[in-house]
């Protein structure tokens, strides 16, 4: 009989991951299926405990659930979503329910595939949500040197206490957007987690295009549109680019990975998603 794997979320009509997952499996020969589901937070714990009991092999969770997960009984989250405060993947195993956050992982993996350089290297993340939240919890076990800047400057300076209070090996701390500009000149990868550039406001960018340099490498999380106007700035700058789709397929590789212990086909699923953003 087929397992069954999905993603909750609400609104979900548009993810990409049921054609992600599915296309992955197939190509492994894997009898199993992957659907999006519509949950609203209030049924998260119903609709967890469903899966479990017809034996699911698996959940993805994305917005507006991941933190509202966290909040649940049922869940035990490892150490990284503990301290990211949000859970993207449940594992169903040996009667547990276990909580993961692979978004951190998946940035990872897509600056490890661009060739950027992490431990040592100074991080300037641009937002301060819970992208942002993924992705310093990460970069700071990995040991760069991390600053935030957010519009409201607090967060930015709380998402940073959270991070230093883990005693992580990376070095963090978190300000406004009013020095942004020194800080980019200053910086070895910029990573936008901001919306500014995405669908439909795609002349936005978080950087001036004069800012941006050959040292920097540059990692926008907005994949809609493919290349973003910072991308585009960053590329006409001699930059090295990461784009964001790479963190979509690389998160799903790594829960695809904690489910089923097999080796995700990263190029398949990549392609996949690619072809379903140009429709
Ligand atoms: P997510 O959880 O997906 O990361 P979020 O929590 O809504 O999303 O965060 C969006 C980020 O984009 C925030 O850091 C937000 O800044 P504020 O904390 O000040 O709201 C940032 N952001 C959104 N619009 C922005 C804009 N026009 N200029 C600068 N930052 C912006």
């Amino acid at each position: 009989m087929k397992k069954v794997f999905g993603v909750f979320g609400d609104p979900i009509e548009h993810s990409l991951s049921p054609a992600m997952h599915n296309a992955a499996f197939s190509a492994l020969g894997m009898d199993c299926v992957y659907h999006a589901f519509r949950v609203k937070p209030e049924k998260l714990e119903n609709a967890i405990l469903g899966a479990e009991t017809m034996g699911f092999g698996g959940l993805n969770l994305t917005v507006p659930l991941k933190e509202a997960a966290l909040k649940l009984d049922c869940v035990k989250p490892d150490p990284l979503a503990a301290g990211i405060g949000a859970v993207n993947t449940i594992v169903f195993r040996d009667g547990e329910i276990l909580g993961y956050n692979t978004d951190g992982l998946g940035a990872r993996q897509a600056l490890l595939e661009t060739a950027v350089e992490i431990e040592g290297s100074k991080v300037l993340i641009a937002g301060a949500g819970g992208a942002a939240r993924a992705i310093a919890f990460q970069l700071a076990t990995d040991g760069a040197d991390i600053i935030i800047a957010n519009r409201t400057e607090e967060r930015a300076v709380e998402l940073a206490g959270d991070i230093s209070a883990a005693k992580l090996p990376g070095k963090v701390r978190g300000t406004g957007l009013l020095e942004l500009r020194t800080l980019i000149r200053d910086a070895d990868i910029l990573i936008n987690t901001t919306t500014l550039g995405m669908h439909p406001r795609t002349d936005a960018s978080i950087a001036e295009a004069e800012d941006l340099h050959p040292d920097l490498a540059v990692f926008d999380i907005v994949y809609n549109p493919l290349e973003t106007k910072l991308l585009r700035d960053a590329k006409a700058a001699g930059a090295k680019t990461v784009s964001g789709v790479l963190m979509l397929v690389y998160q799903g590789a790594e829960a695809f990975r904690l489910w089923t212990g097999a080796k995700p086909p990263v190029e398949l699923m990549k392609k996949t998603v690619l072809e379903a953003l140009k429709v």
